[in-house]
């Protein structure tokens, strides 16, 4: 296998599946359960509304689930840090992933679109803040210093990515796109291929499975992610 052409600008999509074997589990694969939860239950406004405690104690466990020695990096994410390091051009990841275990391998230029575990934002100002605590209905927002403010600085169903101006930008310039561990069907990253292709970007997905967008892509690479992107980190580096 080869790429016959060397990239300049790599832009790189990732998904639950990089993480999945690092312990966080995916989310299509509980019958639309979330860790036991209806995924509406738990990141919707509108569950967040009728339960906000709930929700807060949803995020609170993924969180010190993160925070644990239970959860770190995996070659996947390491072999992509590595990528960033010795790549000679332009390179970015755009992750709908809330972990920061990119973060936690190396990389430095990410963007998450579905927001981050660890930042909280207070509903009254907009303030996005770090946070690696857990957060009830009772705790005081440090901005506003008011209860009842805070929520999780993630994505929830029905409301709009984050930095969608730069992740645009970013598709419509690159020249190699790699999409790894990402079931498709989630918009708007499930149309990213489209994008960086009609733009003349070579397309890549590696996953586990073939997914609803893999006819899209110009080279299918299957198998754990642990395997796959350490292999193709060596093509594009070759
Ligand atoms: P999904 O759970 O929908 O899909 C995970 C994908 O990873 C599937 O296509 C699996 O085949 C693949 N996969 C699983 N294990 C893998 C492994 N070890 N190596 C390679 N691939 C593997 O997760 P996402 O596509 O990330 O949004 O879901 C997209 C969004 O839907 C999430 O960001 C979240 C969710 O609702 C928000 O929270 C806003």
């Amino acid at each position: 296998m080869n790429l016959n052409f060397n990239p300049q600008h790599i832009v790189i999509l990732t998904g639950a599946g990089i993480s999945a074997e690092s312990g966080i589990r995916t989310f299509r694969d509980a019958n639309g359960l979330w860790e036991d939860h209806d995924i509406m239950e738990v990141a919707s406004p509108q569950g967040f509304d009728r339960d906000p405690e709930l929700v807060h104690r949803f995020y609170n466990l993924r969180r010190q689930q993160l925070l644990s020695d239970e959860v770190h990096p995996n070659q996947a994410h390491l072999s992509l840090a590595k990528l960033e390091e010795d790549f000679k051009g332009k390179l970015s990841i755009i992750t709908q992933n809330v972990d920061n275990l990119h973060e936690q391998a190396g990389s430095k230029n990410v963007i998450h679109m579905h927001g981050e575990l660890l930042r909280m934002k207070c509903v009254e100002t907009g303030k996005s803040l770090l946070n690696k605590r857990d957060i009830h209905v009772e705790t005081p927002c440090p901005c506003c210093l008011k209860t009842g403010n805070l929520r999780p600085d993630i994505v929830w169903f029905g409301e709009y990515p984050m930095h969608m101006a730069k992740i645009e930008e970013e598709l419509s310039q690159c020249d190699l796109f790699i999409s790894i561990g990402t079931s498709g069907v989630v918009y708007p990253a499930a149309m990213f291929v489209q994008l960086a292709k009609s733009n003349g970007a070579y397309c890549i997905e590696v996953n586990l499975e073939q997914t609803q967008v893999s006819d899209d892509f110009d080279m299918h690479m299957q198998g754990p992610a642990t395997e796959t992107v350490e292999n193709l980190v060596k093509l594009i580096l070759s």
